[in-house]
């Protein structure tokens, strides 16, 4: 069976960017393919990390998994430093990918800034360590959202390069699984700019544990402008914020977003807003309830973590194995005691 490995990172809130671009098509996935989902805490860490909130984060996102759907049982989730051959694969990408190549990253430049001397080391190698977490496991597809893609080209080229330099066909070339409407969920004070943790503006993102009232009025705040809404597709052109909220309509009702514009057409931001609104808590609600009820049972998140680093070593160990054998390092873990 092919192999599906994803990661989100334990950064704050899980919003509705995440949901609708990430965490639900992974839900779809999960009986189609051997999944592995992973709450990326090493990937966290390449900006500081209050030490006090990480591992209640990390906890909070693997309870948003469980709560959009993912099983456990069939599905391996856990937390990236629990499993070490993650950094281990990591380093050895470090020596195959070029320097160039990480200059080219635009999330780098984003997040860096402009004050780019004093970012870390990590946040710039962190497409290698993301091209590890997946090659890892050979995986064989890699469902996220759209700004994951350039990201994902680089993992092919490290996967390319490994393979080409060792005159091996270890690592697939991993393909994205970018779905949908909702692949690029947009913030809803600039239509522009996407839906993200870091964004100062609290009513810029609707939360996955937002209550009904908050999400009620980070919808009624949501930019518009002045026009009804559109007779059809085209009329959207140069309408960035009606046009992300129909997308956020179409993806939450599970709906081609032809029809849902078609449905809308004529109407009244007002009004569109209150069936947003309404379907919006409909669905997110009940995930809500449900993240707030395992994140008050921790024991039972660390047990799920835990299985899964387990799992997830299984699978990795040997994989490792392989690739320090094909470079030609001296691997004596056979030999010592467990
Ligand atoms: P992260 O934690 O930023 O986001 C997790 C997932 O949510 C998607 N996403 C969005 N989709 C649509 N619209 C948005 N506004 C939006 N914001 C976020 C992301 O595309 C992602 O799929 N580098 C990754 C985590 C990672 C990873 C991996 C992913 C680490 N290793 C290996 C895949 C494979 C990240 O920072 O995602």
């Amino acid at each position: 069976m092919d192999r599906i490995f994803s990661g989100v990172q334990p950064t704050g809130d899980l919003h509705l960017g995440n949901y609708l671009g990430a965490l639900k098509n992974w839900v779809r996935l999960q009986h189609d393919y051997d999944c592995l989902y992973c709450v990326v805490d090493l990937h966290a860490i390449t900006v500081w990390q209050d030490p006090g909130e990480l591992a209640s984060n990390t906890r909070e996102v693997t309870a948003g998994l469980i709560a959009a759907g993912l099983d456990p049982a069939d599905n391996i989730i856990f937390n990236q430093s629990q499993v070490a051959e993650h950094a281990e694969l990591a380093w050895i990408f470090n020596c195959i990918a070029r320097l160039g190549w990480l200059n080219r990253m635009t999330q780098f430049k984003e997040k860096a800034g402009k004050n780019r001397e004093n970012a870390s080391v990590g946040l710039y190698a962190y497409p290698n360590l993301m091209a590890a977490d997946i090659l890892l496991y050979k995986a064989t597809h890699v469902p996220v959202g759209e700004d994951q893609k350039q990201h994902l080209e680089l993992a092919r080229d490290i996967a390319q390069k490994f393979n080409g330099d060792y005159g091996v066909e270890l690592f697939p070339l991993p393909e994205p699984l970018i779905l949908g409407a909702a692949a690029r969920i947009m913030s809803l004070r600039d239509g522009s700019a996407k839906m993200s943790k870091s964004d100062v503006s609290e009513n810029s993102r609707i939360n996955m544990t937002d209550d009904a009232d908050a999400i009620a009025r980070k919808l009624r705040r949501a930019k518009t402008d002045p026009e009804a809404l559109p007779a059809d597709i085209d009329g959207l052109e140069g309408r960035p914020e009606a046009a992300n909220l129909l997308g956020i309509y179409s993806a939450l009702a599970d709906r081609p977003f032809e029809d849902v514009v078609a449905d809308q057409a004529g109407r009244q931001f007002s009004e569109f807003k209150e069936s947003l609104t309404e379907l919006a808590v409909a669905v997110l609600a009940p995930i809500g309830a449900e993240m707030a009820r395992l994140i008050s049972d921790p024991g039972y998140l660390d047990g799920v973590l835990a299985d899964g680093a387990e799992r997830a070593s299984n699978i990795a160990r040997p994989i490792i194995d392989e690739v320090f054998d094909t470079m030609g390092i001296l691997n004596l873990r056979a030999r010592r005691s467990p």
